[in-house]
């Protein structure tokens, strides 16, 4: 399947690009700068595609000739189950054999440590939400209709990292 890929040179997001290419995908990536495509390209995309989300009509382009099942979709990716930080901890303890213990950080004491602007407001914002209604998720259908299988569990996922280490 040919796949256009948004965030392939991003530090988070390009991570997904290797592995979208061991499951047999032709990755296209996008890049809004020409001097970037060598970073997608080393990465495994087949191709790049210069464009900008800012700029639907760089999009339409870049997206000419690609699969179409999931085109011009935003997609909130979620494995089963709402977990805490403390649960989260536990299950982070309990597949490795490793104990790993959530404590809790003032969030004003976290953020005094970061300097000020736009990044830290935004963070702030975030983990506030985190704190009143948790973490979002725990609804994996959007992930099963993408993947076409049930996604991963999160302790599976560690289960698979403690494995693999
Ligand atoms: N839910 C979570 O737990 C979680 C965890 C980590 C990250 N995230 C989210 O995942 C996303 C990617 O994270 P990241 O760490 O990979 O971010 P990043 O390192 O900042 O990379 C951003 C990527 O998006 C591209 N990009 C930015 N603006 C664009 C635009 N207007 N048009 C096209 N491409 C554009 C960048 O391209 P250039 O190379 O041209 O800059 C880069 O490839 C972010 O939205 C982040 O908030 C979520």
């Amino acid at each position: 399947m040919k796949v256009l890929m948004v965030g392939a040179t991003g530090a988070d997001a390009g991570a997904v690009l290797p592995e979208l290419v061991e499951r047999g995908a032709h990755v296209r990536a996008l890049v809004r700068d020409e001097r970037r495509a060598e970073d997608a390209l080393a990465r495994g995309a087949a191709e790049t595609a210069l464009g900008d989300l800012n700029d639907p009509a760089s999009l339409r382009a870049a997206l000419a000739l690609t699969g179409d099942r999931l085109s011009y979709g935003t997609f909130e990716l979620c494995a089963p189950g709402m977990v805490d930080r403390v649960e989260m901890a536990a299950i982070a303890s309990e597949e490795p054999g490793r104990p790993v213990h959530a404590e809790v950080t003032p969030l004003e004491e976290w953020a005094a440590r970061m300097p000020e602007g736009p990044e830290r407001d935004g963070l702030v914002r975030m983990m506030r939400h985190y704190d009143t209604h948790g973490f979002p998720g725990g609804n994996s259908l959007v992930l099963s209709a993408v993947l076409g299988r049930e996604p991963r569990t999160l302790r599976g996922c560690f289960r698979e990292l403690a494995q693999a280490s």
